[in-house]
């Protein structure tokens, strides 16, 4: 039997934890995964956040926890190994994960003499999932955070509400699994643009003007509709100041569209007027992106073009709507 020892906050339990636990295991391999104090969410949520990441995966573990705060120095750490290994510590490894995974035998820690080399808050290597600079973990784990009210959610839920939230989330999950169906890299990035791209609503039209001349004067000419995807873009920077600028430049064009869009910007053009609560039969137009997310988005772009314009009787001509149906639908 081979007990290996993970130290971590698993706050929450990342991608990079995932690989590792996976890549150093084996058939007969028992992990003891050791929660450190952490400030963000309680122990019992993280315990299941890690069993939702592991599920399927066959991994053998226990989970112990108690009000430590890190695991600075050898000595504490000394200490921590003897008392879960009960004197048996010639079976135990401790696996570190800096910059890539090493496992390091128990005894050998031991017998080390100083300070732990490794790279501060290693212990803690979620920080960028809380403060939404990416999603990467499992997508079970980001849809317990959504579900859970976790991290980045009170801020989310502060400003988007009600029925407005349920499409934000719907727009994500849509925009992650085309971004999976088309194999894009870093579909968590696809996740937090749609979770935020309605994020402007919330403003009147005066608070929104404001903002539109101090920030986007020389978007002012817009239609009203469309300020709300400068606004958005605004609070997603002030709220999220990590956030990935692809994610910035998805949610400046999620209504009006623009020229030469990047993969994100169409998706999330796409997602938002195709996601399945819209209420309306959007089943091949999802399908559509999913098989080839270009020619996806031409589709919904034309569709959404044609009903404004013949069934709802709106106007769709505008600076960027303009170079959008030039780019995409006049080729
Ligand atoms: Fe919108
Ligand atoms: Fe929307």
């Amino acid at each position: 039997m081979k007990n290996i020892v993970f130290f971590s906050t698993f706050d929450p339990i990342n991608n990079k934890i995932i690989d590792a636990i996976q890549d150093n295991n084996s058939s007969d391999t028992n992990y003891i995964f050791y929660m450190l104090f952490s400030r963000f969410s309680d122990s019992k949520t993280r315990e299941e956040m890690i069993k939702v990441a592991l599920k399927d995966l066959g991994i053998k573990y226990t989970i112990r926890y108690d009000f430590i705060n890190q695991v600075d120095t050898i000595i504490e750490l000394k200490k921590l190994l003897e008392s879960i290994s009960n004197g048996c510590i010639s079976t135990y490894s401790v696996l570190i994960l800096d910059e890539k995974s090493n496992l390091v035998d128990a005894e050998k820690i031991c017998k080390i003499n100083g300070k732990l080399n490794t790279k501060e808050n290693f212990l803690d290597p979620s920080f960028d999932i809380r403060n939404l600079k990416n999603l990467d973990t499992k997508k079970t784990v980001i849809d317990y955070i959504v579900t859970h009210h976790l991290y980045f959610m009170s801020i989310v839920e502060n400003n988007i509400k009600g029925k407005r939230l349920a499409h934000c989330v719907s727009v994500a999950n849509t925009a992650y699994d085309i971004a999976i169906s088309n194999k894009l890299a870093n579909p968590d990035l696809f996740y937090i643009a749609g979770l935020l791209h309605d994020i402007g609503k919330q403003y009147d039209k005066k608070e929104a003007l404001m903002i539109m001349e101090k920030y986007y004067r020389s978007y002012c000419c817009m239609p009203l509709w469309a300020y709300h995807q400068y606004t958005g873009a605004f609070l997603a920077k002030k709220y999220f100041p990590c956030i990935n600028e692809e994610c910035i430049n998805a949610i400046l064009t999620h209504s009006s569209g623009d020229s030469d869009l990047t993969s994100m910007q169409k998706i999330i053009y796409a997602a938002d007027k195709i996601e399945p609560t819209r209420g309306y039969d959007s089943g091949d137009m999802i399908e559509a992106c999913k098989k080839d997310y270009n020619k996806g988005f031409v589709y919904v772009f034309k569709t959404n073009i044609d009903f404004i314009e013949n069934e709802s009787g709106g106007c769709t001509s505008n600076l960027l709507t303009n170079k959008c149906k030039k780019c995409y639908l006049e080729q």
